[in-house]
Order: C-alpha cells, then sequence, then structure tokens
C-alpha cells in the first residue's frame, strides 16, 4: 500500500504526519500542508487547525540562529521585555519572525530554567545569563562574524 510522509493513508495519523514533515523540513510547508490534507482525506482547515493549535509545529521556517528570550516571571522583572524590543529593533523582525538573511529568528519562551541567571536567552541551546542589550548586540555581531567567516557558533 502506497505510504506518504512516513505514515498510512489514515486520517488518524495527522499528526504523525505532520511531525514527520516537521522534523524534514523544519517547519510545514504550505504546499505539504495541502499535499497532507488530499492523502489523508481531511479539510486543508483542520490541518492548519492541528498545525496551529499544537506549540511544537511551526508553520514558518526559522533561522539558523534561534533567538528565545525568556518571559518568564524571573525574566521580565530583570526587564527581558527591554531584550525583546531592542532584538526587534535591532534585527527588524517581529517575534516568530526570521531576518531575511536566514540567519535569525526571535522567539519569547515563558521560562528557560535559569531563572537565577535571569534576564537569560538561549541561543540554540546555550544559555546566556544577566543578558541587557548592549550584550545582546555583542552576541549578535559575534555571530554575523563568525557566519561571514565560515565558522558555526553554537
Ligand atoms: S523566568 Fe527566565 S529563566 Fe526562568
Amino acid at each position: 500500500m502506497e505510504e506518504k510522509f512516513g505514515v498510512p493513508r489514515d486520517p488518524s495519523y495527522l499528526i504523525k504526519a505532520l511531525q514527520n514533515i516537521q522534523t524534514k523540513k523544519g517547519y510545514i510547508p504550505f504546499e505539504d500542508a495541502v499535499e497532507v490534507a488530499e492523502y489523508l482525506g481531511v479539510p486543508l482547515t483542520r490541518v492548519f487547525g492541528v498545525a496551529t493549535f499544537y506549540e511544537q509545529f511551526r508553520l514558518k521556517p526559522r533561522g539558523k540562529y534561534v533567538i528565545r528570550v525568556c518571559q518568564g516571571t524571573a525574566c521580565h522583572v530583570k526587564g527581558s521585555k527591554t531584550l525583546l524590543d531592542f532584538l526587534r529593533d535591532f534585527l527588524g523582525v517581529d517575534i516568530g519572525d526570521t531576518t531575511e538573511d536566514g540567519l535569525f529568528t526571535i522567539e519569547r519562551v515563558a521560562c528557560l530554567g535559569a531563572c537565577a541567571l535571569a534576564p537569560a536567552v538561549e541561543v540554540n541551546g546555550t544559555i546566556y545569563g544577566k543578558m541587557d542589550p548592549d550584550k545582546l548586540r555583542e552576541l549578535i555581531i559575534e555571530l554575523k562574524e563568525a557566519e561571514r567567516n565560515g565558522e558555526q557558533k553554537n
């Protein structure tokens, strides 16, 4: 029997199919969502309903460096909102969006589990504590330079 997206042709495999696409591509492209809907015989609105309901799914590609700014209580009281505002300004993209060069995505998270280091930011799994806009600027410039020199940071 024909199998696509790593699942049998059965509507109950919708979530699994979306997980497989995301694992492979990093997000769920529109065309894939349409194809999954056709393949599993479910309405496209249902596919998007599921994809937007679960936080694990992304409908847009992410940048090479995902900058996650903690907005938990400890970080919030230490001014993490300033970090978000700075990033939006400095990178020229909104939360959840990616810079045109495909390098940076800004995300907001509830708690990074590093409250003692508030305000904390995570970049591709590395935590940076006691951040302020200046340190964040330096970090981004450093990452850009590493990119230019062909080094992979984080
Ligand atoms: S609240 Fe920011 S790391 Fe916990």
